[in-house]
């Protein structure tokens, strides 16, 4: 354990999915020893992990998070974030680390209504909550760092046009567990058990994605080339999704993607 995280106070505003996703991430990989203070809406959620662990408090309402927190997490939707953020007094100036895609640190900055606000993006996934997957952050903070060091891999960006490229990116998670589980669904149809087709799928795909893990650029782009046979079934589907523009489709939805959250 180190030290800024037994003395830190880490409060939430939106005890979400997301949100929940970061304290189990925090609580078990990350041993995270200070104090959570969450916001008491989605009462079956944040009661819920008040009860599972001790260091997690519901909050009586979202001002004492702010008041009582160190860094304030802000995991709200979108559309929320003005409301929830425009009511409170920020005279504690808590460090902000939003969660919110799409939503750029000025924008944070004014609604929190302080020129001097200590504001930090981070872009969490489900797989944080066992200690895996990426955690960009704009801008790079020394301290959300260190309490974050094993929640996830720590991806510093330097300039929020970059950032979104990340926020961006992010965005291919449900596609690609439809992916797995299309996969699965086609094997069932053609006869396998449903418990065969999904322990099948989600192996090979959890297997194949490690293979890339790590692979330095020009490597990655090679990859799926070099897999393959002359002639071979992997040269049949990936020549064929390629033929049809697959991949030019994902990187046009990127860009549509890039396009709504970028100002
Ligand atoms: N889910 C992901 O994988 C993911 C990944 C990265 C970033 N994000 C970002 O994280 C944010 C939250 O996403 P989510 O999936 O966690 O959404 P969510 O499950 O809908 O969580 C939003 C939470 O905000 C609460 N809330 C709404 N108004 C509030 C208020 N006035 N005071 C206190 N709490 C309030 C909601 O409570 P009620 O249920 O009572 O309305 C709910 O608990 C979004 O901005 C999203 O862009 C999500």
């Amino acid at each position: 354990m180190n030290d800024a995280r037994a003395t830190t106070t880490i409060g939430f505003l939106g005890t979400g999915a997301i949100a929940e996703v970061m304290i189990e991430g925090l609580l078990t990989a990350g041993a995270f020893d200070g104090d959570i203070l969450v916001s008491r809406r989605s009462e079956h959620r944040s009661l819920e992990l008040s009860e599972r662990h001790a260091s997690v408090l519901v909050a009586p309402t979202n001002q004492a998070v702010v008041d009582g927190s160190d860094i304030v997490v802000v995991s709200v939707l979108p559309d929320q974030a003005f409301d929830v953020l425009t009511a409170l007094d920020w005279r504690s100036a808590p460090t902000v680390l939003s969660v919110i895609a799409g939503l750029e640190v000025e924008r944070v900055t004014t609604l929190v209504g302080r020129a001097d606000a200590d504001v930090v993006r981070l872009i969490p996934m489900p797989p944080n909550r066992n200690g895996l997957g990426p955690l960009p952050m704009f801008p790079p903070h020394e301290r959300i760092a260190e309490l974050f060091a094993d929640v996830g891999t720590i991806i510093p960006v330097t300039d929020e046009d970059t950032f979104s490229t990340f926020v961006g990116s992010s965005a291919l998670m449900g596609f690609f567990f439809e992916l797995v589980a299309t996969n699965a669904a086609w094997m069932e149809d053609n006869g396998v058990a449903p418990e065969h087709a999904a322990a099948y799928s989600t192996a090979l795909f959890h297997s194949l994605a490690g293979e890339t893990l790590g692979l330095p650029a020009q490597e990655l782009a090679q990859t799926a080339d070099a897999c393959l046979t002359a002639g071979g079934l992997n040269e049949q589907v990936l020549f064929s999704a390629r033929k049809q523009g697959l991949f030019d489709a994902v990187k046009d939805e990127l860009d549509a993607i890039l396009e709504r959250i970028q100002p």
